[in-house]
Parts: C-alpha cells; sequence; structure tokens
C-alpha cells in the first residue's frame, strides 16, 4: 500500500523521547517513526533516543522497540531488513528527565553532532506535571539548541491553573515558536479535511451559517473500557479526556471564519477566536446543557463487560464521567442560534468518530410536503468519507423521489493507506510546521471554558447518571436534544 502524497524531505534530526518505555511510545510514537522510515521519509542518518528510568542499555531498548513494532504493526508492513535498520537508529539512555543530577552527559554523548543544522526535537511523554523541570533541564545542561523544538503531549494541565503553569514552566526555557502541543486529532486526515471541504467548496462555503444549518453534532464514541488506564483516566474522566481537546480542536476547524492564509498562525488566530466566543457554562446553566454518565455493567462487542467502578484496580466508588454530551454556542453573527451537541463516551456500541451538519428543512413545494433539511456527514474514523444525501428523482415515475448519498470517500481502500495521525504530526514537528499543534492561548482558551463545567460537577451533590456498556449513554444525553426538538444521529436512523 502507498500514501497518495509525495513525501515532502525532511531535515536530518535527533528525536528525543522522554517517557520511552511508556504504553503510547510503544503504541504510537515508535510505530510512527517506524512507517515513515519503511516508506523512505527518515534520513538515515536520523537518531532516535529513548529516555525513561528503567536502566537498560541500547540492545534491550531495541528488544523492546521491536517487541512494540511486532504488536501494533500489522505484519505486512513489518519488513524484516527494514526493521533492522530502522532499529539501529534507536538508542537509549537512562535517564529521569525532572532530575537534575541525572545521567545528562550520556544524553549530551549520544547527542553530539558536527552539523549546526541538525534538528533536535524533545517529546515529552511523561507526566505533565514533569514538563517544567525536565524543560528546565533541557536548557540548562545545554541541548537546547538554535533547531530545537519541544513537543508536549496531552493532557497539559488537569484545569486553567495547571495548564497555565505548565505552559510557564515550559515558556521559560523555550520560546513560543519552538513548543509543539500534540493534539493528535489534528493529525487525522479527516479532521484536516473539513479545512478543504470548507473553503475549497463555494457551495458549501455559503451555506455553512445559521441560516442554512439548523444544528451541528460531533460524536467520539468508543467501544472500550479503561484499557489498564485507570489511575490516570479515573483523575481525568472524558470531558478532560476528549472534549476539552480533541472534540473542541474538531469544533474549531468546523466553526472557524475562513482564516487569511494556511499559515500556522492565521489558522490558530481562527481557531482561537471560536474557543473565546463559546458561550459560558457553568453551574447555573449545566442542567439544561450538559448530561454526564457512567457505564455500568452490560454487552460490548457481543461480550459481556464490567462496570467502570469494577474496572478500576481497587473497585472504589467514582463520581468520574466516562460519558459526556453537551450543547455549546458560539457568540458570533455566523454561529446565532445553532447549537453545537458534542459528545463522548467509552463503551458505546461502536468506535465512531463523525461530524453530522444538520441543514434546515426546506419549504412545502413542487413535490409535496415540505422536505427534511439534507445532512452532511463527515465520517472521521472509521471509513474516513465525506456523504451528502441528496433528491433525486426516481426513475419510471413522474415526480416521485430517491433520496441518494452522494459518497465522497478520502482514499481508496485497499490502495491509499491513511497515516496514524502521528506520522503526520511527529515529522511536522522536524520541519518546523505547527499549523496542525496547539496554541498556548488556544490550550488556555478551552480550559477556560471547561473548566466551570467541572467546577459546577465538583459543586454538585449527583455524580454522573448510569448508562449501560454497550449503549449511546444516559437517558439525559438524548434529553439534552430533545428540548429543542433535535435527536442523535442513531435515532435520527432508527
Ligand atoms: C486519547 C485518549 O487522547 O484519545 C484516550 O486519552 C482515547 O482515552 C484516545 O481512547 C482516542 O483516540 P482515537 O484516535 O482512537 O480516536
Amino acid at each position: 500500500m502507498t500514501t497518495s502524497s509525495p513525501l515532502e524531505p525532511v531535515p536530518s534530526f535527533d528525536y528525543v523521547i522522554f517517557g520511552a518505555t511508556g504504553d503510547l511510545t510503544m503504541r504510537k510514537l515508535l510505530p510512527a517513526l517506524y512507517r515513515r522510515f519503511a516508506e523512505g521519509q527518515v534520513p538515515a542518518d536520523a537518531r532516535i533516543i529513548g529516555t525513561a528510568r528503567s536502566p537498560l542499555d541500547d540492545a534491550a531498548y531495541r528488544e523492546r522497540a521491536l517487541k512494540a513494532l511486532r504488536e501494533f504493526i500489522r505484519g505486512d508492513e513489518l519488513v524484516d531488513a527494514t526493521v533492522e535498520r530502522f532499529l539501529h537508529l534507536v538508542h537509549y539512555v537512562s535517564l529521569n528527565g525532572a532530575d537534575a543530577n541525572g545521567d545528562w552527559a550520556s544524553l549530551a554523548a549520544k547527542l553530539a553532532s558536527n552539523d549546526p543544522d541538525r534538528v533536535r526535537v524533545f517529546y515529552l511523554a511523561t507526566a505533565p506535571d514533569l514538563y517544567g523541570a525536565i524543560a528546565a533541564n533541557i536548557d540548562q545542561k545545554g541541548l537546547r539548541t538554535a533547531h530545537s523544538r519541544i513537543v508536549l503531549e496531552k493532557p497539559i494541565g488537569t484545569d486553567l491553573e495547571t495548564a497555565r503553569k505548565v505552559n510557564e514552566g515550559v515558556g521559560q526555557h523555550f520560546p513560543e515558536n519552538s513548543i509543539y502541543r500534540i493534539d493528535h486529532y489534528l493529525g487525522k486526515e479527516a479532521v484536516q479535511n473539513i479545512i478543504a471541504l470548507r473553503f475549497a467548496n463555494p457551495m458549501l462555503e455559503r451555506m455553512w451559517d445559521h441560516e442554512s444549518i439548523e444544528y451541528v453534532q460531533i460524536t467520539a464514541a468508543e467501544t472500550v473500557g479503561l484499557e489498564g488506564r485507570g489511575g490516570y483516566y479515573d483523575g481525568s474522566g472524558a470531558l478532560r479526556d476528549m472534549i476539552q481537546n480533541h472534540l473542541l480542536q474538531v469544533l474549531t476547524v468546523v466553526a472557524m471564519e475562513r482564516p487569511s492564509s494556511l499559515d500556522a498562525d492565521a489558522l490558530r488566530d481562527e481557531k482561537v477566536r471560536v474557543l473565546t466566543s463559546l458561550k459560558p457554562l457553568d453551574r447555573h446553566n449545566l442542567a439544561a446543557n450538559v448530561a454526564r454518565g457512567q457505564y455500568v455493567g452490560g454487552t460490548s462487542a457481543g461480550q459481556s463487560v464490567p462496570a467502570y467502578r469494577d474496572e478500576l484496580p481497587d473497585a472504589a466508588p467514582s463520581k468520574t464521567e466516562t460519558f459526556v454530551a453537551l450543547k455549546a454556542e458560539i457568540d458570533t453573527p455566523r454561529w446565532q442560534g445553532v447549537p453545537f451537541y458534542l459528545r463522548s463516551g467509552k463503551r458505546m456500541p461502536e468506535k465512531l468518530t463523525e461530524v453530522v451538519i444538520q441543514f434546515r428543512a426546506g419549504e412545502p413545494g413542487l413535490f409535496g410536503e415540505a422536505r427534511p433539511g439534507s445532512r452532511l456527514v463527515i465520517r472521521v474514523q472509521p471509513n474516513e468519507s465525506v456523504i451528502l444525501p441528496l433528491f433525486v428523482k426516481q426513475p419510471g415515475n413522474a415526480f416521485g423521489l430517491d433520496e441518494v448519498d452522494a459518497l465522497s470517500k478520502l482514499g481508496e481502500p485497499g490502495r491509499v493507506r491513511f497515516r496514524d495521525s502521528y506520522e503526520g504530526l511527529m515529522l511536522d514537528a522536524v520541519k518546523g510546521s505547527p499549523a496542525l499543534f496547539v496554541r498556548k492561548d488556544e490550550t488556555e482558551a478551552a480550559w477556560q471554558w471547561v473548566t466551570p463545567i467541572l467546577q459546577g460537577w465538583s459543586d454538585a451533590a449527583s455524580g454522573p447518571d448510569a448508562y449501560e456498556a454497550g449503549t449511546w449513554g444516559p437517558e439525559s444525553a438524548r434529553a439534552l436534544l430533545a428540548q429543542a426538538g433535535h435527536q442523535w444521529v442513531e435515532d435520527l436512523a432508527a
């Protein structure tokens, strides 16, 4: 399989990963770098240097890397000789990045180079409260060069205050234009395609406002439960884990005004404007605008699965939400009166991320009663596609109508491989292309909007509503839309 776009050249680089024995590195980062290497985009002199506390040497870390590649990459993509060449690029230094007394000398020795233009990327995939200390050490040990960037994995903080702390901590040692906050949803082809769809099709661009659109739904549903991440997830919950970052990022590309160009700052200026125009949700209006749920036991993919609290290590009672649905409103002339319904949950009936644009119904006319409004569906995953139903004449029936789907697949299954979102983003950091990364003011604007919801919940006596695993969430999520006479897309389709 090939990817469709030509390969952009990438300069020589060193990728230093902090948190190199962790799940994200094994599941996503190493496989992403391998794939770009296998397709010829990683220069042969690149170095990938893992650091973590475990006392490993290069050989032992390469063993782990190999195991991860075998586990997380499909067999036909793994070619022994390519894997072997890739593993030669991989090195390891046993180092706690937050400890100024750690073995920074070994890291410096591995990074030694005569090439002043060589790019250095520091990827922080550790606990976010260490980011400030790691950035300080990198800087104070003299490892930050003129061509260095630092990539921050989510979550950037757990509320506005902690996010600011992370940003300030890192910002004291790296200039903002070298800080790359990653949100892997921006690396998804179908999310990037929303920008093309909106601004490369004048027909859609003209219809993209409150006069034509009745409401928007953005859903990111997952079938999985905790996947052994209870320690992290129970302190986070769906609002922080999915809505604050991924879904709000999707919302910004759906709702932003036309940027003056596709430059990183032009795009991000418009995205920030969407976030700062969101009408506040807080304890005074939460009940009418936000539903939260936690799954109890049920059936997922034909198997019976336990309740959330039984998946927690100590099966403790917990008020953490595994599902959120909310109604967001954007206070701009374009979007007056248009609800944006956002929802995300674990243990849903299917793994599905999609945006539904519901257009307004027509007037009764030539063809009888009023036609329901069209529904443009942007399927982010799986089966990346754009679906727009149109009415056409029924063959052989003078004035009867049929509804057909104008369908555009973003790629031809079997021929074009969609890159994993980390592949493009990791190399964008090398190339110095920040357009698909989240700027400081964007992260803080998102937290500014989300934090009062969290505060409202923590003040509330009640907790999340129960929903059965394998369903579309609690009844309160349906009630949220019913107030305006709207329905979630699966109910419309039923
Ligand atoms: C991560 C969340 O950021 O995104 C996970 O921490 C979630 O809880 C994942 O499972 C979903 O990503 P994707 O790409 O599978 O939709």
